[in-house]
């Protein structure tokens, strides 16, 4: 019989401080750097993001994450069998995040691994996860995004550090006799790095490079809408469906306009694409599973829904999964 994955449960996680536009704005006033409320909506969509106490770490908040989607799948700890976190913020340089979040969740011995393709770092993890599960590696995922994005930001620079956030989401993703996923659809483009990169790294002990955020907004904004386009209809080809087969666009939550024009492109209405950029900012690698969980439990997103969860960043990575939920 052929082996399918399938999401059993969703899970996320906010850390508890949460920043509106309005008070981001007053604590960059301070240093004398000028943003408003009406410049952020306008151009981006958000109103407030959340951040994390700086003891705080991405596998602190995947932890809880992952816990909430195991409480959704009805599974215990100990029947997981594979752990993925999505990250580009990782506890440490090493051990992996997904070594540190097994122990928090108190299990060892399943194989857990961190995957870096920063925004599109949950598709990645999520093809990984059924990969392996289609093919008898593994039966019970949990696969995890989480990002504590405010340690990387440049509170300097008023063009990036208004619009990203810290969170968690997560699934459980479990073999299953009918899918669940039904096709995915990855790349990477590496001449793109520049336009959005942290380019700082560690040697004999010592920061190299700078370890903060740059980005060439507009750059990106013309590369995202085109790649979330062309891996929504490469995914749906391999699936042998179409655009109206789509009950719910869950893009990256990067920008409400690079949505807007996405959703515009794949000639689908607003009303079918999930949004929480507006609460969350951009909370790279974990926008998508938090995006997804905040639409299940507010009943958005029903058992038996098409979704396409769809993700670009930092590489230039991008990507798409279709599923059946
Ligand atoms: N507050 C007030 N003014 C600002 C701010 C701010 N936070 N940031 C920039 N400005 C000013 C600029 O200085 C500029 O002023 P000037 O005309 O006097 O020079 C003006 O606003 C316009 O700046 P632009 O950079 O041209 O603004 P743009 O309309 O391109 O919007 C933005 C910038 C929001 C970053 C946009 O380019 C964008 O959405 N890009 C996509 C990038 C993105 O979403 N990245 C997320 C990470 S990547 C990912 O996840 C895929």
């Amino acid at each position: 019989m052929t082996q399918f994955s399938r999401i059993t449960g969703t899970g996320s996680y906010l850390p508890p401080r949460r920043v509106t536009n309005a008070d981001l704005a007053a604590q960059l006033a301070a240093t004398g750097v000028e943003t408003s409320d009406d410049w952020i909506v306008e151009r981006t969509g958000i109103r407030a993001r959340h951040f994390a106490e700086p003891d705080v770490t991405s596998s602190e908040l995947g932890v809880h994450a992952a816990r909430n989607a195991l409480e959704a799948a009805g599974r215990q700890a100990s029947e997981v069998d594979l752990i993925i976190v999505a990250t580009s913020t990782p506890d440490m340089v090493f051990p992996s995040s997904a070594t540190i979040l097994q122990h928090k969740l108190g299990v060892g011995g399943c194989a857990a691994f961190d995957v870096q393709a920063v925004c599109s770092g949950f598709v990645y993890a999520l093809t990984v996860a059924d990969a392996m599960i289609r093919t008898g590696s593994a039966r019970c995922a949990l696969v995890i995004g989480a990002e504590v994005f405010s340690r990387i930001l440049d509170f300097s620079d008023r063009t990036t550090c208004v619009l990203f956030g810290d969170g968690a989401g997560a699934v459980v993703l479990e073999a299953s006799d009918t899918p669940g996923i039904l096709a995915s659809d990855l790349h990477a483009d590496g001449k793109h790095v520049g336009i959005l990169c942290v380019p700082g790294t560690l040697s004999g002990g010592k920061v190299l490079g700078e370890p903060l955020l740059k980005m060439d907004g507009q750059a990106v904004f013309k590369l995202a809408v085109g790649v979330l386009e062309s891996a929504a209809r490469a995914t749906l080809a391999k699936a042998g469906k179409t655009e109206a087969d789509i009950d719910w666009l869950i893009p990256h939550q990067a920008n409400i306009r690079i949505m807007q024009g996405t959703a515009r492109k794949l000639k689908l209405p607003m009303d079918k694409v999930v949004v929480t950029v507006d609460q969350h900012g951009n909370t790279s690698a974990a926008s998508i599973p938090l995006a997804l969980d905040s639409a299940v439990r507010s009943g958005q997103v029903k058992k038996g829904d098409t979704l396409m969860l769809e993700g670009v960043g930092g590489g230039f990575t991008w990507g798409a999964v279709l599923l059946d939920f």
